[in-house]
């Protein structure tokens, strides 16, 4: 089946911002891994980044019809947008949310999450190796891809 891996502002710097916090593998370097392990898993991924709240919004739209389930990187829209969550609950599959940093352990403004209402799991702080996780959480949850 197709999953839908959607990122969020500023992770188009993924690498080169704040390695510290975000490590030194660019978005790029994720897109391949989450690809080559989809393809071991038996899906297939599409793969999206976006700074601007609307094309993730429409991704989420075009999931209702094309994805058995999403991993979304909502970036700072995590704790800020309302859209976002809603478009979410008008997909009928399993959501993962993933953030690369332990958002938790961060400013406090970063604690609180629209798309948690939403997603079936979360994982924060697990560096870029959370997407792969989420991506093998995503196909137990929706079987063998067909
Ligand atoms: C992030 C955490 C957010 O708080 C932040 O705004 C990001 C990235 C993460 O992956 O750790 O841009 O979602």
């Amino acid at each position: 089946s197709l999953i839908f891996v959607l990122n969020g502002p500023n992770l188009n710097l993924l690498g080169k911002r704040q390695p510290e916090i975000y490590g030194r593998e660019t978005l790029a370097d994720v897109e391949r891994d989450c690809r080559a392990l989809a393809e071991e898993l038996g899906h297939a991924i599409r793969f999206h980044q976006s700074n601007r709240e609307y094309e993730l919004i429409d991704w989420i739209h075009e999931a209702r019809d094309a994805a058995a389930g999403i991993v979304i990187n909502p970036a700072a829209f995590t704790h800020t947008s309302v859209a976002i969550l809603d478009a979410l609950n008008a997909f009928e599959g399993p959501v993962i949310e993933v953030h690369i940093s332990n958002v938790h352990k961060r400013e406090s403004f970063r604690h609180h999450s629209y798309v948690s209402l939403r997603a079936d799991g979360v994982i924060a702080g697990l560096g870029t190796e959370g997407y792969r996780l989420a991506l093998r959480r995503l196909a137990s949850l929706i079987g063998p891809g067909a």
